[in-house]
């Protein structure tokens, strides 16, 4: 059976000393406590290091918010998949909207990082969904299917390591929720994509998180959800008792 899966996007949030405290306060309120999901925390680069050193991994998984689509040589200013896996972090958020919107990230980019974060033992979160004009037209089940379907170039053994996570544009950070509704039907289409292409026994086992103003008072009813495996979480993750909150969605 797939992963539940619960994961925080800190973006770009937190001086050091907030971050560690953060990080710290997530991990002691989960540990010892058995919850129905694993649960992450996709942190800025320059927190990495000193996050591992403040966290249990059998606890909480660390991971960052992004990776270079080159594998190293000269980038000025890029953070190589290898870099991060060599801070002890194990996953990698890729293709959040903010990056494809603001950085301009393309299919092609994507795809590159996606690799070689799996080249590097890094778990791939691989974010898709719509603008509003989009989910206004019609034209969402489309446009998410096509970004998933970018991913079809990856063999089954290296798709099956990703996690998928279904941010609609229009809901990050506005406090507009998708319904559960919208986000079950939504990640069904991913589901049946991935089924289309792979089958039913690697679309059964890949987690669909949902992402976009997702809280405490919401998170139940998305993750109540056959199709909805989690959520990725931004706005609430900055604060350890209301991303514990929804971690407890699970239980
Ligand atoms: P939000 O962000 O929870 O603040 O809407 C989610 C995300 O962008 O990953």
């Amino acid at each position: 059976m797939r992963k539940n899966i619960v994961a925080g996007n800190w973006k770009m949030n937190t001086v050091l000393e907030e971050g560690v405290e953060l990080a710290a306060n997530v991990n002691d309120a989960l540990k010892g406590n058995k919850h129905n999901c694993d649960v992450v925390i996709c942190v800025p680069a320059t927190h990495l290091v000193p996050v591992n050193g403040v966290i249990d991994h059998e606890t909480l998984g660390l991971g960052a918010e992004n990776c270079s689509e080159h594998e190293a040589g000269a980038y000025t200013g890029e953070i190589s998949a290898a870099m991060i896996a060599s801070t002890g972090a194990s996953y990698c958020i890729i293709g959040h909207s903010e990056r494809r919107q603001y950085f301009g990230e393309t299919d092609a980019q994507l795809i590159a990082k996606t690799r070689l974060a799996l080249d590097n033992g890094l778990t791939p979160i691989f974010c898709v969904g719509e603008v509003l004009e989009q989910r206004e037209n019609g034209t969402y089940n489309e446009v998410v299917k096509s970004q998933v379907e970018a991913l079809f170039c990856l063999s089954s053994e290296d798709f099956a390591k990703v996690i998928v996570a279904y941010e609609p544009v229009w809901a990050i950070g506005t406090g507009k929720t998708a319904t559960a509704d919208q986000a079950q039907d939504m990640h069904a289409n991913i589901r049946g994509a991935i089924r289309e292409k792979y089958g039913e026994e690697i679309a059964d086992a890949t987690s669909i998180l949902y992402g976009g103003s997702c809280k405490p008072a919401n998170a139940r009813e998305l993750f109540s959800k056959p199709d909805v495996d989690g959520g990725l979480i931004g706005g609430a993750a900055l604060k350890a008792d209301s991303f514990i909150g929804i971690v407890e969605a699970f239980d």
